[in-house]
């Protein structure tokens, strides 16, 4: 990279980080992306979980190039008809368990927790919202406000005051479902906690959690920004689960790679957002036609082509390859993401920089600073999935 354009980066672009990765980007391609320099780089981290379709999908760039010259943003959300919309929403009812099937379409991850959020209130006519500890949510005011950090945490100590009404329970805590109430909302929920590291749900906990809001008329919303769209090994995790949420939050590889987010509903309660007021949600780009046409296309690519139905054999292929090395402690997995634990944060960020130099692109998580990442684009073959456990085991060699 050049000296020049390193500067300018630090100089122009806004930092939130002391330490940027600071990888120049020329081209990337399937499970790799490129430097100038020709330096290939397994990613392992899929833009955190959005590249499931791989990059540069040869489907997905040509749905966007035919939608960006038929036409682009014409007017704000919900007016005109749009097929690329029309088309992604339909196919996602059609994927769904019965009654999620209207489909709000918005730019991203927070934006989607908001109005899930919202409709919530608006349709319960209540106030409380329940979230779980080390939910990660995004990083708006009210996705913050249901991060469920304890009290006096930095992070959403430091923007306060949040949403009011607001209180976190234990994820797995079968026992705190109680505080789950008639002036219950809703209960935001990550099936698979993902920031926290990936925990999975405890057997039987999400039909608990469900039985809970259901005693209690509080709406259940799954957020599966990050392990929808096929990462868990089922196109969405609450298949996997065997829980049906009132509200789904998608994000993330919903857009095949293009900013796209979606609260999706039943139509009786998505239908309150059109009265009392009018315009109960409004978004100027929501559901932009060149993203809708990319998520279609990567939807439609992931089910011709059997994707996800692979996703399990493969998470388990990474799992059984890494689990003897002996800097493993534990493997957390759900389909194809992984957190990999060492149990140690200094040895991860030793661990970080031996990837970087041997070309592999890994994050640690954003409760968790012990593991590292595995989530790769989900086309991975077995052949590539060998090759970079050689190279991950050859830097946990060296620690
Ligand atoms: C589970 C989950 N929800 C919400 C978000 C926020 O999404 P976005 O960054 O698109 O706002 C993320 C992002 O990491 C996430 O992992």
């Amino acid at each position: 990279m050049s000296e020049i354009l390193r500067k300018q980066f630090l100089r122009h672009v806004a930092q939130t980080s002391p330490a940027p990765q600071l990888i120049e980007v020329a081209r990337a391609e399937g499970v790799f992306f490129y430097t100038p320099e020709g330096k290939p780089y397994y990613d392992l981290v899929s833009g955190v979980s959005v590249n499931n379709v791989g990059h540069a999908n040869p489907v997905v760039v040509e749905a966007v190039q035919r939608q960006a010259a038929d036409y682009m943003h014409i007017m704000v959300y919900g007016e005109m008809v749009e097929r690329p919309q029309v088309e992604f929403a339909r196919r996602l009812a059609e994927a769904l368990p019965e009654p999620l099937d209207t489909v709000y379409f918005l730019n991203s991850g927070a934006e989607a927790v908001e109005g899930a959020l919202k409709l919530a209130k608006r349709y319960t006519h209540r106030t409380e919202m329940i979230s779980m500890r080390r939910a990660y949510h995004g990083s708006t005011h009210g996705a913050m406000s249901m991060m469920g950090q304890p009290e006096g945490e930095e992070w959403k100590c430091a923007f306060r005051p949040l949403l009011p009404d607001t209180k976190a329970i234990e994820f797995n805590s079968f026992a705190d479902l109680e505080q789950i109430t008639e002036r219950t909302a809703c209960v935001l929920c990550e099936p698979v906690q993902g920031e926290a590291g990936v925990r999975v749900p405890a057997e039987g906990y999400l039909q608990a959690l469900r039985k809970r809001c259901d005693e209690v008329g509080a709406l259940l919303i799954f957020d599966e920004i990050q392990v929808g769209m096929g990462r868990a090994g089922e196109m969405f995790a609450m298949k996997k689960y065997g829980v049906t949420p009132d509200i789904v939050c998608l994000a993330k590889a919903l857009g095949g790679g293009m900013p796209l987010g979606a609260f999706i509903s039943s139509q009786e309660i998505m239908s309150t957002l059109t009265h009392d007021p009018v315009l109960g949600h409004i978004t100027t780009f929501g559901g932009h036609p060149v993203c809708c046409a990319a998520g279609l296309a990567a939807m439609k690519f992931l089910q011709d082509n059997k994707v996800v139905e692979d996703v399990e054999r493969k998470g388990a292929l990474y799992e059984e390859l890494l689990a003897d090395h002996p800097a493993v402690k534990e493997i957390r997995r759900s389909g194809l993401l992984l957190a990999v634990e060492l149990g140690e944060a200094s040895k991860l960020y030793r661990l970080i920089d031996l990837f970087i130099a041997e070309g592999i692109l890994s994050d640690w998580f954003l409760y968790c600073d012990t593991a590292f990442r595995i989530s790769p684009p989900l086309v991975i073959t077995d052949a590539e999935i060998k090759d970079s456990v050689r190279i991950i085991k050859k830097c946990l060699d060296r620690l």
